[in-house]
């Protein structure tokens, strides 16, 4: 580390989340400081300079909150507390002091569409009455059918299965059902209610106050159901956030544009909402949307300049690799998000999708959205999706606006495919009988010193999904300082792209190759990436960063260099 790293103060606020490489923290997954297997607060913050070192600008932290964990976190029972699993408040205040003074923001994450069923919340509406003021926090309805047996309506669940649960009164009769759009845990508010509004306002008053930088806002798509809520059936194809399974950008659009709980109008009134909250506080606290919808254009609205700064965007991220596609989502997301006066982010790898060092060696077939396994038909090369991330990276990292890397990508981390089933833990996992893999096999804890037990993620052996054994080759301490590595070539991206104001700049589009070479000018950076099988003679200039070793000056397929202009 230099003697001259940046202090939260030397850094110009001004709209510092425009150009912002943000990195996502997964924290029962990053580093364990108390040796429990299960990764903490306290275990990040030890390990806040290497991401200094790495040279992102901000932090997103995935739930740390109160919780019992059915949906890994996102499963709130109190959205201002941490759960002792991950420390104490007084831990989160260490990490962000300390993350403040290597002059890294911290974004945490808000889930607002669903609380956990042991919130007290929750627990109140099922000790209440029908009818009651407590049920009306929630969604419950009437079931269907003379005695109430059926569901309200045929809606499903992301992770499969209902979408509904029904209560049993204390009298042992059959009662009310409730909504829950993701595990029967988590049971969906009624943001129609003023109520949940406040509420929710506190809650981001009560970070903002402690410091915080902004918010992840989960299912930022959600929070709306239609009035009557409708029966719908989505596509076979549909992914299950209500993007889907997309070959080319933009093709699948219908499904989040029609389901009566996606991407209702009504969201965009709460967010305005709550940008007035954000703007009353000092240093440009920032919203990031997730919404799984689709088009880019349809995104961009969460972004309008009353409502989020950011939305991640997730066309690119499902974008094949390939050049004619990545051309048109470039243009697209760039389009999309400028007519609104907002940057573009990107994104190519967190912990809902398949890894893209393992996802980019997919083929169309199986690229389901749903996680793979060993009984996935045809998988993934890994040598074949190392060189493809590494060239994807080096590709999204010069394209300007935010870029939103996750832990471990940086090491070059595949997905693990083979974990054994009695240590899987998503709930996709279980209400779908194993027939779909879900998201544990990118979550597995990352490797830090090769020689270490548990690669030190923690000072024990203890990790709450096992790592592979392979995994020691690929631990930072094996990377750092080595030429060509994965860690090394992150740490080169991110320095050039901030030296050459990359995150500022523009898609100059240049001619000169074929279909599969992605070719442009973003300032004083020409990019050229190689999406293809064939080699190719680079033009003149000097060679900036390769994302493999070149002989001469050829450029292999699936490679991408920076050259100086
Ligand atoms: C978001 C989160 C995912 C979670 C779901 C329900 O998609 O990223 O991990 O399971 O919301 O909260």
């Amino acid at each position: 580390m230099t003697g001259e790293a940046p202090t939260e103060h030397d850094r110009t606020p001004a709209e510092w989340w425009r150009t912002a490489v943000i990195y996502q923290i997964y924290p029962r997954s990053f580093a364990d400081a108390n040796g429990d297997g299960m990764g903490d607060l306290a275990g990040i913050t030890g390990r806040l300079p290497a991401l200094h070192d790495l040279g992102i600008d901000a932090i997103w932290l995935s739930p740390f909150y109160t919780s019992p964990q059915h949906d890994a976190g996102y499963d709130v029972a109190d959205y201002c507390d941490v759960d002792p699993i991950f420390g104490t408040l007084a831990d989160f205040d260490t990490l962000q002091h300390t993350a403040h003074e290597l002059g890294i923001r911290v974004i945490v994450d808000l889930v607002p569409n669903h609380s956990s069923s042991a919130h007290p919340w929750f627990q109140a509406a099922l000790a209440a009455p029908e009818g009651s003021a407590e049920r009306a926090h929630y969604i419950f309805r009437e079931g269907k059918g003379q005695h109430g047996e059926f569901p309200p309506n045929n809606w499903e669940s992301v992770f499969g299965g209902n979408a509904w649960t029904r209560l049993t009164n204390p009298d042992g009769t059959p009662g009310q059902w409730y909504l829950h759009l993701f595990d029967t845990t988590q049971p969906d508010f009624d943001w129609d209610n003023p109520w949940v509004r406040a509420q929710f306002r506190g809650v981001l008053r009560f970070w903002l106050d402690r410091g915080a930088d902004g918010f992840r806002v989960d299912v930022a798509h959600g929070m709306i159901k239609a009035a009557g809520l409708p029966d719908y059936t989505p596509p076979v194809e549909g992914g299950s956030m209500g993007g889907a399974t997309v070959t080319e950008p933009g093709i699948i659009a219908e499904w989040a544009e029609t389901a009566p709980y996606w991407a209702q109008g009504g969201v965009h009134e709460i967010y305005r909402d709550w940008r007035l909250v954000l703007d009353e506080y000092p240093g440009e606290r920032i919203l990031a949307a997730e919404a799984w919808v689709d088009p880019l254009s349809h995104v961009a609205e969460w972004v309008r300049p009353d409502e989020m700064h950011q939305a991640f965007n997730f066309a690119y991220l499902e974008t094949p690799w390939g050049g004619p596609t990545l051309r048109r989502v470039i243009d697209d997301s760039l389009t999309a998000f400028s007519a609104v006066g907002a940057p573009s982010t990107w994104v190519l790898s967190n912990h809902d999708v398949v890894r893209h060092a393992s996802r980019l060696a997919l083929t169309a077939e199986n690229l389901q959205g749903h996680g793979i396994g060993p009984k996935t038909a045809g998988l993934p090369d890994t040598v074949v999706g190392l060189q493809r991330a590494r060239a994807a990276t080096a590709l999204m990292l010069a394209l300007p606006g935010s870029s939103y890397l996750y832990q471990g990508e940086e090491l070059g981390l595949p997905e693990v495919i083979d974990l054994p089933d009695a240590s899987r833990e998503d709930p996709t996992w279980f209400r779908t009988n194993g027939e779909r893999y879900g998201r544990d096999g990118c979550r597995v804890p990352l490797p830090w010193e090769s020689a270490a037990p548990s690669y030190g993620f923690g000072p024990t052996s203890a990790s709450w999904l096992p790592q592979p054994a392979e995994w020691g080759t690929l631990a930072r301490d094996a990377q750092e300082g080595v030429p060509g590595s994965t860690l090394e070539l992150y740490k080169l991206a991110l320095r050039l792209r901030r030296e050459h104001a990359l995150g500022l700049g523009a898609v100059d589009w240049l001619a000169g190759f074929g279909d599969p070479i992605v070719h442009f000018r973003n300032g004083g950076v020409v990019v050229v990436a190689n999406t293809g099988t064939e080699p190719i003679e680079l033009p003149a200039g000097e060679l900036l960063l390769t994302s493999e070793p070149l002989a001469g000056r050829t450029l292999p397929g699936d490679t991408t260099a920076w050259l100086r202009a």
